[in-house]
Order: C-alpha cells, then sequence, then structure tokens
C-alpha cells in the first residue's frame, strides 16, 4: 500500500490521475494539495472517494512536511503548475513563483522528512512537459531523453529549471527521484483556456476561433488517460534518477485539429436536434459549418513550431504505450463537455469571457 501526495490534483490531469489512481489502486491512500487557483476545482474531484483535499500552497514548507508527516505519505506526485503559455508571456513571474521556487520548496520539504531517518522507501514524481525541449524543424527527429534543453517561453523556461531542481536533489542529496516529459494532453476536465476546450466552448457560443498565426503549428496530441498510465508506469518501473518522454503519437498541426473539431460539432448538431434548443448561439444551430467561425489572429509570441516525442524508451524500459488514437480520444472528450455543461460552467464562472476578452485586447 502507498501513501500518494498529489500535488495539483484539483487541475485537469491532476485530477484525472486522482480518478484514475482511486479505480486502478483502491487500497492506496491519495491526498491531494492544490492552491485552487483558477485552475484548480473541487468540481473536478467529484465522485473521487476517499481523497484528502487540502488547500495550499507548494510554497508553504511547513505545511508540506506536516502533510508529508502526518499522512505518511511516501509518494508525491508533483502536477501543480502554473500551465498556460499564453498567460506565461503575460505575467511570467508567478510561473518562478509557483514552478520553480514551488518545487524547490517541495524537494527541500521531502528531503528533510524523507531523508532525514535513513531515508525510507519514498519517490518524488515530477510531472513535466516537452515544451523544455524547445521548436522541431519540419525535417528534426523528435524529442527523447538526450535532448539539449531549449525552453522558448516563460513557461517552459519555468518548467526547464523545475526539472533542473529535481534532477539536482537527487545527485547530491539523494532524492529518489523520476521525471517525466510528456506532449499535449486532452480529455476531460480541462480548463477552457487550452485549444481544444477553448475552441469548442466559443463553438458552442457563435464566437470566433482564434487561430494563431497560419495554424500549421505541430502538437502530439496525448489523451490524458494514457499520459495517466504512463506516469504509473513511471511509478512501477521507472528508474530512480531517470526522465522518460511520454507521448500521444498523433502529430498534427492545429489546423487538423480545429477543422477536426469543427466537423464534429456539426456531426453532432445534426444527430441531435436538442443540442441546437441547448446551445442557440452556435452556427449549428442553423446549419452553418462551423468552421465559418474560424479567425486568424496575430501569432503567440515565440509560437513554437512543432514538438514531437520518440517514445523509445518508455516503451523499452515500462511498457508504456499510448492506448488512444486522437479519432477516438478526440469523439470522447466532445461526448464529455457536450455531457458535462454544468461543469464547464462552473469552472468558467466569468472568468472565461474575461479571459477571452483580454485576450483579444492584447493582440
Ligand atoms: P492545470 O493548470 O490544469 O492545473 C494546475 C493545478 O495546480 C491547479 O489545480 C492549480 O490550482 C494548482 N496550483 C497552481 N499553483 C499552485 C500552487 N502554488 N500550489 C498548489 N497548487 C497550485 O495544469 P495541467 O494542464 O493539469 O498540468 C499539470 C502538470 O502537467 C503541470 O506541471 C504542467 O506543466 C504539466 N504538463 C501539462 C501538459 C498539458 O498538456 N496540459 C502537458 C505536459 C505537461
Ligand atoms: O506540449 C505540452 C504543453 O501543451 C504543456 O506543457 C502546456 O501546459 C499546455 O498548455 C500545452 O501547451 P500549448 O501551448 O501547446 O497548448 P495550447 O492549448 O495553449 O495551444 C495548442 C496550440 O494551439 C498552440 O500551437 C497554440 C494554438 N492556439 C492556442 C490557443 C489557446 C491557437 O491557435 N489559438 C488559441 O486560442
Amino acid at each position: 500500500m502507498s501513501h500518494l501526495l498529489v500535488t495539483g490534483g484539483a487541475g485537469f490531469i491532476g485530477a484525472n490521475f486522482v480518478h484514475y489512481w482511486r479505480q486502478h489502486h483502491p487500497q492506496d491512500s491519495v491526498t491531494v494539495l492544490d492552491a485552487l487557483t483558477y485552475a484548480g476545482n473541487r468540481a473536478n474531484l467529484a465522485g473521487a472517494n476517499s481523497v484528502q483535499l487540502v488547500e495550499g500552497d507548494i510554497r508553504d514548507t511547513p505545511l508540506i512536511e506536516g502533510l508529508l508527516r502526518d499522512h505518511a505519505i511516501d509518494t508525491i506526485v508533483h502536477f501543480a503548475a502554473e500551465s498556460h503559455v499564453d498567460r506565461s508571456i503575460h505575467g511570467p513571474a508567478a510561473f518562478v513563483e509557483t514552478n520553480v521556487i514551488g518545487t524547490m520548496n517541495l524537494l527541500t520539504a521531502a528531503r528533510a522528512v524523507w531523508l532525514a531517518d535513513g531515508g525510507k522507501p519514498h519517490r518524488f514524481h515530477h510531472v513535466s512537459t516537452d515544451e523544455v525541449y524547445g521548436t522541431l524543424g519540419p525535417n528534426d527527429p523528435p524529442f527523447n531523453e538526450t535532448t539539449a534543453y531549449a525552453p522558448n517561453s516563460p513557461y517552459s523556461a519555468s518548467k526547464a529549471a523545475s526539472d533542473h531542481l529535481v534532477r539536482a536533489w537527487h545527485h547530491t542529496y539523494g532524492l529518489q527521484v523520476t521525471t517525466s516529459n510528456c506532449s499535449n494532453n486532452y480529455g476531460p476536465y480541462q480548463f477552457p483556456e487550452k485549444l481544444i476546450p477553448l475552441f469548442l466552448i466559443n463553438a458552442l457560443h457563435g464566437r470566433p476561433l482564434p487561430i494563431y498565426g497560419d495554424g500549421m503549428q505541430i502538437r502530439d496530441w496525448l489523451h490524458v488517460e494514457d499520459h495517466c498510465r504512463g506516469i504509473e508506469a513511471v511509478l512501477h518501473h521507472g528508474r530512480v534518477g531517470e526522465t522518460y518522454c511520454i507521448g500521444g503519437g498523433a502529430e498534427l498541426p492545429n489546423i487538423t485539429v480545429i477543422d477536426t473539431l469543427c466537423a464534429a460539432v456539426d456531426a453532432a448538431f445534426a444527430a441531435d436536434p436538442a443540442l441546437a434548443a441547448r446551445f442557440p448561439e452556435a452556427p449549428a444551430a442553423r446549419g452553418i459549418p462551423t468552421a465559418s467561425l474560424k479567425t486568424t489572429v496575430a501569432d503567440r509570441p515565440g509560437h513554437d513550431r512543432r514538438y514531437a516525442i520518440d517514445e523509445t524508451r518508455a516503451r523499452a524500459e515500462i511498457g508504456y504505450a499510448p492506448a488512444r488514437d486522437f479519432k477516438t480520444g478526440f469523439a470522447a472528450t466532445l461526448a464529455w463537455y457536450l455531457a458535462n455543461e454544468p461543469w464547464w460552467r462552473g469552472v468558467l464562472d466569468g472568468s472565461y469571457r474575461n479571459w477571452v476578452e483580454t485576450n483579444y485586447a492584447a493582440r
């Protein structure tokens, strides 16, 4: 039996991980530490039984040391972060505070508690991103664990710094760490500022779909449940001190993702007349193609052109392979958002409109 502390467990991937872990490892205890920023929501954990949510900040070292001791934590799965690239461009300081200082605090607390008494078995798993490797040209080989770090945004620079700190706490102090660097996640509970949920909810409200630049940037789309399986594989089979790249095997230009989304929304409205009554502002409610909302806007400053993952190490060492192709994963995600309107209305709570308007105003 393990005792997990999941930081950022009320956010998108963290909450999916908590649900996954409750389902697959019901014998383990799970404590969530989350500051409940705009991106963290109690509603994301609804239905996750026997999970204790502690509202708190990863920069609060005494709080973390207390949790590690009182809950006999032996495994930290560290998701907590500021995660949105556009926000990092507008306000980098919060990214350094949480992603760099916060990670250092967690490491410091883990060292103080876990290594003080001779080092009981423990694991600090750090969840990171492929963005630390920078950007690829069209013919470059995909990122792997030996690719040089070259972060291009304040977000990816802060994540790169956190990766280095995790590595240093292993080499210097002997903390038992692993790191995973994964590609773009999608699926349930993703806050509607990221491409897929933002465009979907804009489409339902007849708002423009703001395509940055030429829309030919490439991402490798990873269904969040596959990511959770990948982290599970690292926790169970990964080598301490190692990093593992986790991808979805679905390299797609943004425009393809957007066209898939538009066509899927049109098909959903055609198949279910009740959707027109629920979302009368959607063009699809009047038989107008959702693609009519596509709007080219100024490109994101420093926009990385292409990400791709070579997951050879994860496949060979820990038996990881993505189970969902993009078509299936996307269809399930669209169905989830249509079936969970109260969830996204609840988490938006006005901030979506503000964010969209601020974002447009800045361009
Ligand atoms: P998210 O923004 O949806 O959730 C982040 C969570 O962290 C929120 O619940 C928030 O309240 C919490 N948090 C923020 N600051 C905190 C603090 N100071 N103390 C405690 N909690 C705090 O992010 P996500 O998309 O779920 O990403 C989770 C992790 O995975 C991040 O580390 C991110 O860098 C990484 N990652 C994300 C993706 C992706 O596609 N979303 C891909 C690769 C890596
Ligand atoms: O690669 C992993 C990363 O994926 C994670 O580390 C980040 O936390 C996560 O946010 C994500 O970063 P991206 O910047 O790739 O994701 P985002 O959803 O913001 O954008 C995906 C692509 O879509 C990107 O090329 C920018 C583009 N885009 C995005 C938005 C929000 C648009 O064209 N228009 C938009 O309005």
